[in-house]
């Protein structure tokens, strides 16, 4: 075989050796996104949402991972101003739309996991959510796990909850209740624990964000903002987490 003289070394696609079954992501950083670039905070939020589709199909078709949980609003989030949390939800309600389509052709299931219950969420967008679960929840090639209105404690309150009622109804004995009864009462009882969390723009925290299903994930946290966050930010993450050595408790050394 002949190489050309000018031919470019071919890129070698990163491959995953280590099993990782769930990642979630914290969006951050959309607002500081926008300020560098002297736009509204509004902007940033768009940025990140266009970002979304672009991320988790590299997870899913590139890198093989099967599910991909986002946290787009906490619970914690409606003390923003009111402008800027209902041009949030109008995004995410038009991304839900927009996307559908692809979702099936690919096998996406989505999920949305959070308090939809709650009455200050737009009944178009509760409407546009129920649908999205709806048609796409026959589909199993990928889980895509939308962390709307969510907040880990509220999700420990509800299962609290759910539980109680199963004792009440004399379901469930009150000896019997483990680790394995608080799982089963979580908003997704049936997704793997998240095996790698991914929070951008830098900040050191969780904030609210799966607390019980985090309790042995191994975490990163890149400095690129959401909006800006690529392939390359995410092959680091990757790399990052293939170098770790998970013990959960014992001794192994991998
Ligand atoms: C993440 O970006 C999106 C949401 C929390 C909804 P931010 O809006 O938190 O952006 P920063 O952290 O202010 O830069
Ligand atoms: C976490 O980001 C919530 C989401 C990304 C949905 P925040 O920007 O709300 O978190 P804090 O306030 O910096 O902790
Ligand atoms: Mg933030």
């Amino acid at each position: 075989m002949f190489k050309h003289k000018n031919e470019e070394p071919k890129e070698v696609p990163f491959v995953l050796t280590k099993p990782l079954n769930h990642i979630a992501f914290i969006m951050d950083g959309n607002g500081r996104w926008a300020k560098e670039r002297m736009l509204p905070r509004s902007m940033g939020h768009k940025a990140g949402v266009r970002n979304v589709k672009e991320i988790i199909d590299l997870c899913f078709k590139k890198y093989g991972i099967k599910v991909c949980s986002l946290y787009v609003f906490s619970t914690e989030n409606w003390n923003r101003p009111d402008s800027e949390i209902s041009y949030l939800f109008n995004l995410l309600r038009i991304f839900f739309r927009d996307n559908i389509e692809r979702f099936l052709a690919d096998g996406t299931k989505i999920l949305v996991s959070g308090d939809l219950d709650d009455p200050r969420i737009p009944e178009e967008t509760k409407e546009t959510i129920k649908d999205a679960i709806e048609k796409t929840k026959d589909c199993s090639n990928y889980v895509f796990n939308v962390l709307y209105n969510y907040g880990g404690r509220r999700e420990l309150a509800y299962a609290a909850k759910g539980i109680a009622k199963d004792v009440q109804d004399g379901k469930l004995k009150l000896e019997d209740i483990d680790e394995k009864t608080i799982q089963e009462h979580l908003y997704q009882k049936d997704l793997p624990d998240v095996d790698l969390l991914v929070r951008t723009s830098g900040e050191l925290r969780i904030s609210n964000c799966l607390l019980y299903e985090l309790a042995y994930a191994e975490m990163v946290f890149p400095k690129a903002y959401w909006p800006a966050f690529n392939e390359k930010d995410l092959v680091e993450c990757l790399k990052d987490y293939e170098s770790r050595n998970r013990r959960f408790g014992g001794l192994k050394n991998e």
